[in-house]
């Protein structure tokens, strides 16, 4: 169903020789930085919209119901926020086994700020990843993740846990918060469907 990236992402010698780099996460790794690092900074990259176009059958969802997670596909113009973290180049073996499911490292500029610059990391789940799921409205979005679970839990925890970092750096992220909006009516609805239900069984 995937390609396995880890062997690709292992033949990047861009940074070799240097002993830290600077990663860029815009997902996951800004609310859940399981690995060690020297620094962590707000930062921004230029040039890419976070999706939640990736599917995800290995962490937020199964070969049966696959979930959706972010990636970054490139718009023109756009800006996305997240945080930038200082690592050692061993810290990848970890990420690359981590986000195996698709997700290609790519070098890139990292802005901290209006003035200030470096290069360093992202990694991307391009359309042509077997498990891209692509674009669909943000309602649909939400009834995927609402649905889905996998063995990193489940997806509606991750999308709401992701919203509530973006809000915790000050970004307007229309497309995430729009989906968690839908996902949380959906929650109220099945609250309000439970309730029914166990008042008439009662
Ligand atoms: C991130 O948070 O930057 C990230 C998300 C998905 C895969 C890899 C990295």
């Amino acid at each position: 169903m995937s390609v396995n990236t880890i062997s690709i992402n292992q033949q990047m010698a861009h940074f070799e020789g240097q002993d830290s780099v600077w990663l860029f996460g815009y997902g996951s790794i800004i609310f859940k930085a399981d690995f060690p690092f020297i620094e962590r900074r707000p930062a921004h990259i230029v040039g890419w919209a976070r999706r939640f176009w990736q599917g995800s059958h290995d962490h937020r969802g199964t070969a049966e119901a696959p979930g959706r997670v972010v990636t970054l596909v490139p718009q023109a113009g756009a800006t996305c926020c997240g945080m930038a973290y200082l690592i050692t180049p061993e810290v990848f073996a970890h990420l690359d086994h981590r986000e195996k499911n698709g997700y290609l490292r790519l070098v890139t500029d990292i802005h901290f700020g209006d003035a200030e610059k470096a290069e360093g990391l992202i990694y991307i789940a391009s359309e042509e990843n077997a498990a891209f799921a692509g674009p669909a409205s943000e309602k649909e979005i939400a009834r995927q993740i609402f649905r889905a679970a996998g063995p990193s839990g489940r997806n509606s925890e991750y999308l709401l846990l992701l919203a509530q970092a973006l809000r915790e750096l000050g970004t307007d992220d229309a497309h995430v918060f729009e989906i968690e909006k839908h996902l949380l009516q959906l929650e109220r609805e099945a609250a309000a469907e439970h309730q029914t239900a166990g008042g008439n069984g009662a």
